[in-house]
């Protein structure tokens, strides 16, 4: 925090903060940015400010998806569709942390990455493919979209709740008349990213880096996330250090 708005007093100028930037407008990924302060969260000691900058978009997708949306059912058991990618990476992690058995889907090549030995929380690993009907899930997460989004009703229990962030669920589309479909848009959340601030504080949540790339490069960077395959986040760094 380099200045203040006239009114704003905190965070305290110098604070190290992170937060998710409106990012609809001109000039969300700039060296400097004016911001509400309101929006913004005191930084973890750790991890660096690299991997702190994967956090809020996808930390706050998920947080808001499991405890917003979600809620108020609460949920023993929930599947996260696109478990190695940049918010399904956060999604596993955040689940478990909150209390909730998390069951992922991935490609072949990523299974390892989302069970894999550096994340916080007890992995199995299966290989075979989630099916309907009679689901038992409490909760879906659908970061994938397209049939996978239309096959997840089936996985639900009575009165579930699909919660999709790519588009909004077809309710036409679902068996039982109870179940529940979300669609919303992340929101920056001071409380939300407390709340996340303590799970990476305790060690229940590692923020998981594909790659930086600089300021410079972010055309060629959101051109790649086109292509290229990745786990985790891709982070843009603006300045050094
Ligand atoms: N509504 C909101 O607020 C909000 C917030 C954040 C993101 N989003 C949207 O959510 C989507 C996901 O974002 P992201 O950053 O997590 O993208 P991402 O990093 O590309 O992750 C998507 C993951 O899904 C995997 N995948 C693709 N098809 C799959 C399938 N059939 N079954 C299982 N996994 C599959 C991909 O694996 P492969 O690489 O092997 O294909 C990849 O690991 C994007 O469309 C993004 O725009 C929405």
């Amino acid at each position: 925090m380099v200045e203040h708005g006239a009114g704003a007093t905190a965070p305290a100028l110098g604070a190290e903060v992170y937060g998710l930037i409106p990012f609809l407008r001109d000039g969300a990924a700039a060296e400097y940015v004016g911001v509400p302060a309101g929006i913004l969260a005191a930084k973890p000691a750790r991890p660096d400010h690299r991997s702190a900058a994967a956090v809020p978009p996808a930390a706050l997708t998920v947080w808001q998806a499991l405890v917003d949306h979600a809620h108020p059912e609460p949920s023993r058991h929930a599947l996260v569709h696109g478990g190695a990618g940049g918010v399904g990476s956060f999604a596993v992690q955040i689940a478990t942390a909150l209390g909730t058995r998390a069951t992922a889907t991935a490609s072949a090549r990523d299974a390892q990455f989302v069970a894999g030995p550096r994340r916080p929380g007890r992995h199995r690993l299966r290989r075979r493919p989630v099916r309907g009907p009679g689901g038992r899930m409490d909760v879906v997460l659908d970061t994938v979209g397209g049939d996978t989004q239309t096959r997840s009703w089936a996985v639900l229990r009575p009165g579930g709740v699909l919660v999709g962030i790519v588009a909004p669920p077809d309710p036409s589309t679902a068996r039982d008349p109870a179940a529940r479909g979300v669609f919303f848009v992340v929101e920056p959340d001071r409380d939300g990213l407390d709340a996340v601030s303590e799970l990476i504080a305790s060690g229940r949540l590692l923020p998981q880096v594909d790659r930086v790339v600089p300021l410079a490069q972010t055309r060629a960077a959101y051109e790649a996330l086109e292509k290229e395959h990745r786990r985790g986040k891709v982070v843009i760094q603006v300045a050094d250090g």
